[in-house]
């Protein structure tokens, strides 16, 4: 039996090899299946989910190496679906997604690098966003949206919550 702690629900699971990726494990047995599988070696950044805040490639972290870590997926983002977070309707202004696959991955990072650096610069933004590929070149507008986030009061917000966490 594991525990994981997951959108600040805990979720018991049994029956579970402590090997078995991440990624797997929330898509096929939670049912969060906003992260997606990309290249399945840590490469693409399509698995993107934050752990303890930080962005990691779920596909190639088992899920015995968690612990009590605090998951979070793009399921968990939003408050409700119609208090979406600032990054989410930043992206949907300036309607980012082309094919949309790499997109949760990209949201969970910019949420990250807004979480501790509310007001980014473009070189903070290419430096974070670096290691999430996008084979639709959506790079500009992903730009965008971080900025306009950023903007959003809410996210300032949150970022002192992080800080102050
Ligand atoms: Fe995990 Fe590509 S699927 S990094």
């Amino acid at each position: 039996m594991l525990k994981l702690n997951v959108n600040g629900e805990s979720r018991t699971l049994t029956d579970l090899d402590g090997d078995m990726p991440l990624l797997w494990v929330l898509r096929d047995r939670l049912q969060l299946v906003g992260a997606k599988y990309g290249c399945g070696i840590g490469q693409c950044g399509a698995c993107t989910v934050l752990l303890n805040g930080q962005p990691i490639r779920s596909c190639s972290v088992s899920v015995g190496q968690i612990g009590d870590g605090e998951i979070r997926t793009i399921e968990g983002l939003a408050e409700s679906p119609e208090n979406l977070h600032p990054v989410q309707e930043a992206w949907i202004e300036e309607d980012v997604a082309q094919c949309g696959y790499c997109q949760a991955g990209q949201i969970m990072t910019a949420t990250a690098l807004l979480e501790k650096n509310p007001t980014p610069s473009d070189a903070d933004i290419d430096a974070a966003m670096a290691g999430n590929l996008c084979r639709c070149g959506t790079y500009l507008r992903i730009r965008s949206a971080i900025k306009r986030a950023s903007q959003n009061p809410k996210t300032s917000a949150s970022a002192k919550q992080e800080e102050n966490a």
